[in-house]
């Protein structure tokens, strides 16, 4: 005997997407249906517009972000010496290097959107591919960006406030963060293309920032210039002195390599839209690691020769340590003034990107409908559509955005965005750097370790799947043993931030069996229940 409602299936709607596309279309210009009726996986599969380049400067503005102006202090004061650091550079890169490979080889023979959380419903099941999207809503999305806000609210502190920096309370840095993430969340709610530009020149600023630290500092290493006189290091010999022989600081110390490292994943989010991905995934993937290695292992290599390591050591702002060395205060505040800048455009398209993955997470019944939902509601709607029939003072504007299939004005996912805010905010709060990044790192393994698995699992149990490209075995198994290595590792090293990531993953299995199986389960008693007039009256 039935009830008539379903709690459950009425906090979690039924999904109209497709499911496939991680990052579905938000409003799209030919539908004119409510704004969450969504098209579905359609529109930017149907429309592959991203080449060679565009995969590589996506996933080359992703990686290189906060993490190499902010992770070495913590990599050397784990490790202990200046070679053991550059190990742990290389290794990190080497690491990651074998996970895109790995992603690579399923992005081509499951060519869609939406990254693990495809691949691992096809693989181990829907609760994985649901466990993914709750751990990534809850902690991988939030926590990022509060690691980007609190490096950019740093550097911003050293900017304004170069000399007593040290002596303000770590409150108002926080303060700035916060700020920060206020501010890139109010852009995102009111349109998506004003951060998209930003972006763009923000990504030039960062290449300009890496390659001017690198140049200037291998000119300072040769010729022995300094700013206020003070003699330069001398080449030591002895690289390896004091290194660690703990294997938890070494695996900390990993953490914070990798995130620096992190976004290596981020083009399988979007592999539906490439015009060609057998072919361009690897070719993206095997320049862009490369190069990015590369850079930092110079980038790391220069800060040693002109810093002393307790410089280095002392802050998580060597790039203004190192601008005070060879230019004075004038480059301490440069320096400090791109890298926050470069934060800045970090912050917004992890902005843009978590609201996406939440929309959709709504969309498919993963968390309550409303987080699906685009703008406010009605008002948004009839703006959207007198928009479309050129009505009202904005609508040049505003269709000109509609027509790329963009948002306009408020036609935002405003409930995933709000919700995204308060939890980084939460995040900001609670963490600083040292322990979000090893937080965000367990957390992130454990689904990376998961998907590259199934790179493994699928080559067993689906032999002749079409693999356009097939990476060399080595790779996956080799990711997958440092990757169980480094959550072993965090056990002992970071015991009760691994406790709270295990909670975060224990808890989404209860949510999995109590709303979101049983939504599907309810679907099937009474049909779909978006033909409901109590659905549809909720969905109003
Ligand atoms: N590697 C980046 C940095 O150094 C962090 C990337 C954050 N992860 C992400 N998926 N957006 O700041």
């Amino acid at each position: 005997v039935s009830s008539g409602f379903d709690f459950a299936a009425n906090l979690f709607p039924l999904s109209s997407t497709t499911g496939a596309d991680g990052y579905a279309p938000l409003g799209n210009s030919a539908s004119t249906a409510r704004p969450n009726a969504g098209p579905g996986g359609g529109l930017l599969e149907r429309n592959k517009t991203l080449t060679y380049f565009n995969g590589l400067s996506l996933i080359i503005g992703l990686v290189i972000g906060s993490g190499i102006f902010s992770s070495p202090s913590q990599v050397n004061s784990n490790v202990g010496s200046p070679g053991a650091a550059l190990i742990v550079w290389i290794v990190s890169g080497l690491l990651v290097w074998t996970g895109a490979s790995s992603y690579a080889e399923l992005g081509g023979s499951i060519p869609l959107n939406g990254g693990p959380q495809v691949y691992l419903a096809k693989i181990f099941g829907e609760l994985s591919g649901f466990l993914f999207t709750w751990v990534a809503v809850l902690v991988l999305k939030p926590g990022s960006a509060a690691i980007i806000a609190i490096i950019m609210g740093e550097y911003l502190v050293r900017a304004f406030a170069p000399t007593n920096a040290d002596e303000l309370s770590p409150w108002v840095s926080k303060g700035i963060a916060m700020g920060g993430v206020v501010i890139v969340t109010i852009m995102n709610c009111i349109s998506t293309k004003m951060g998209t530009k930003a972006n763009d020149i923000l990504m030039l600023l960062k290449f300009v920032a890496l390659i001017g630290v690198t140049i200037t500092g291998i000119v300072v290493a040769i010729t022995g210039f300094s700013y206020d006189g003070s003699p330069n290091k001398e080449w030591k010999s002895d690289w390896f002195t004091d290194t660690s022989d703990d294997l938890s600081a070494w695996a900390v110390a990993l953490y914070a390599g990798l995130w620096a490292y992190d976004g290596w994943d981020n083009t399988s989010y979007v592999v539906g839209e490439f015009i060609n991905p057998a072919r361009d995934l690897p070719r993206v993937i095997h320049t862009a690691m490369p190069l990015v290695i590369l850079s930092y292992v110079a980038g790391n290599v220069v800060y040693f020769l002109v810093l002393p390591i307790e410089d280095i050591n002392s802050s998580n702002t060597v790039a203004v340590a190192f601008g005070h060395k060879v230019f004075g205060p004038i480059g301490a505040l440069v320096l400090a003034l791109v890298v926050s800048a470069s934060c800045f455009g970090a912050l917004n398209s992890s902005t843009f990107t978590s609201s996406r993955l939440i929309y959709v997470a709504g969309k498919e019944g993963y968390i309550p409908g409303f987080f699906g939902r685009l703008g406010v509601g009605a008002a948004s709607e009839d703006l959207r559509v007198r928009t479309q029939q050129n009505q009202g003072w904005f609508s040049k504007k505003a269709r000109s955005c509609f027509a790329d299939g963009e948002m306009g004005l408020f036609y935002t996912p405003i409930f995933a965005l709000i919700l995204n805010l308060v939890l980084t905010l939460a995040y900001c709060v609670v963490g600083e750097f040292g322990t979000l990044v090893t937080f965000y790192g367990v957390a992130g393994y454990t689904f990376y370790f998961m998907t590259v698995l199934g790179v493994i699992v699928l080559r067993v149990k689906e032999p002749n799947l079409e693999r356009p490209y097939k990476t060399w075995i080595v790779t996956p198994v080799v990711f997958c043993c440092v990757s169980l290595f480094l959550l072993s590792r965090a056990v002992f090293a970071q015991p009760l931030q691994t406790v709270i990531v295990i909670a975060f993953v224990l808890v989404g299995i209860p949510v999995f069996f109590l709303f979101v199986r049983r939504r599907k389960v309810s679907a099937k008693r009474f049909g779909d229940i978006s033909t409901k007039p109590w659905w549809k009256f909720w969905q109003k």
